[in-house]
């Protein structure tokens, strides 16, 4: 919000605040009856506090003028007469007037607020989609011309025997513009998963498995960190009704998130377990962990601390469990890393 404009509206409240009690108190003081009508003024800075800053201003305002109010119904009281009773009633109001507006203004900010992130991830995830659809097919093209001329080279290297060192040359560069292309191609995947409508292909699993072989794809990455990825799943897992590939992908990005933030040598314990009428999944690692104030940040589309991450693993993952009727969450962790957990329906 614009500081100078908000100081405005502070300076405004407070200014009316203070000239209503002033021609409240001078017209009670003076015996004049047109007090009656100066402090209903009072609900002009309340109602404006609400609307302008919500709960907190409107709560705020109601006290401040509550304690202005305050010394006339004392100074004033005359055994429990008419006028003692309106003046209790118009401080009871004040103040529950205040809390009303003030949910009201709060609800409507934050369904506002909820409205444009969900069109702002809604177009994002057209133009996504669109950008990488065009993408995909100039990639497949360079992938595959790529492995026709290495093909090609391999042919004339065989033919003379001996490879020339400029053709081993040649050949190494075109082997990294083979990584890098599928490095790409795996990006517009992400891409396309992020933006697309998940059509889901349920049958009832079970989850131990799951587990197990979506530890034994990350287990080369795990390795090379000397990282030991531990399944403390039950054998009693009542069997769940999910889109095993799905799955296995959100606890692929899981497991792979926790492997990153690992340092060599430590264990990543992925649990499963029945609670109540749901199935949780903890992916637990004792990394780098992450400040409580980016929390929220890390499921946003593109937001990535990584080198050569693009950022979409967890809002897929997350867009995956929504799908299933579930939910992807951090929870606390008694050990320094992080605790994602996935809960979904039985
Ligand atoms: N287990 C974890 N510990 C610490 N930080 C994490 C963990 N998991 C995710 N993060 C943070 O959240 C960010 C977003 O994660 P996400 O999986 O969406 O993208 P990425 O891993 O950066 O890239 P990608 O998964 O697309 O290759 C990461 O860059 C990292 O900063
Ligand atoms: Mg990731």
């Amino acid at each position: 919000m614009n500081t100078g404009f908000s100081k405005f509206k502070i300076l405004s409240v407070l200014l009316l605040i203070a000239s209503t009690t002033f021609f409240h108190y001078f017209t009670v003081l003076t015996g004049h009856h047109y007090y009656i009508f100066y402090r209903e003024l009072y609900f002009f800075p309340l109602v404006l506090a609400g609307f302008w800053f919500g709960l907190r201003g409107a709560l705020l305002t109601s006290i401040a003028i509550t304690l202005a109010y305050l010394p006339i119904t004392i100074i004033y009281w005359d055994h429990f007469s008419t006028d003692d009773l309106t003046r209790v009633v118009e401080i009871v109001l004040f103040n529950t007037i205040a809390i009303i507006i003030g949910i009201l203004k709060d609800r409507e900010r934050e369904r506002y607020h909820q409205l444009v992130m969900a069109e702002s991830l809604a177009a994002m995830g057209r133009a996504v989609s669109a950008a990488a659809h065009d993408m995909k097919t100039p990639l497949i093209a360079i992938g595959g011309f790529t492995n026709l001329v290495i093909s090609k080279l391999r042919k004339i290297d065989q033919g003379t025997g001996e490879a020339p060192e400029i053709i081993t040359d040649v050949q190494e560069k075109l082997a990294i513009v083979i990584k890098e292309t599928e490095r790409l191609e795996n990006m517009v995947k992400e891409m396309l998963d992020f933006a697309r409508p998940l059509p889901l292909q349920k049958s009832k699993e079970n989850l131990r498995q799951i587990i197990e072989e979506s530890a034994a794809i990350v287990e080369a990455s795990a390795s090379t960190k000397q990282i030991r990825i531990v399944n403390q799943t039950g054998e009693d897992l009542p069997p769940a009704s999910i889109d095993p590939d799905r799955f296995k992908q959100v606890l692929v990005n899981l497991l792979m998130n926790a492997i990153q933030a690992s340092p060599p040598g430590e264990q990543v314990t992925i649990t499963g377990f029945a609670k109540a009428a749901n199935l949780a999944i903890d992916v637990t690692d004792c990394g780098c962990g992450i400040p409580l104030d980016k929390r929220a940040e890390i499921f946003d589309p593109f937001f990535t601390t990584k080198k050569e991450g693009t950022g979409l693993g967890l809002p897929i993952a997350k867009k995956i469990i929504d799908a299933h009727g579930g939910k992807l969450e951090i929870v606390d962790n008694q050990h320094t890393g992080l605790s994602f957990r996935i809960t979904i329906p039985l």
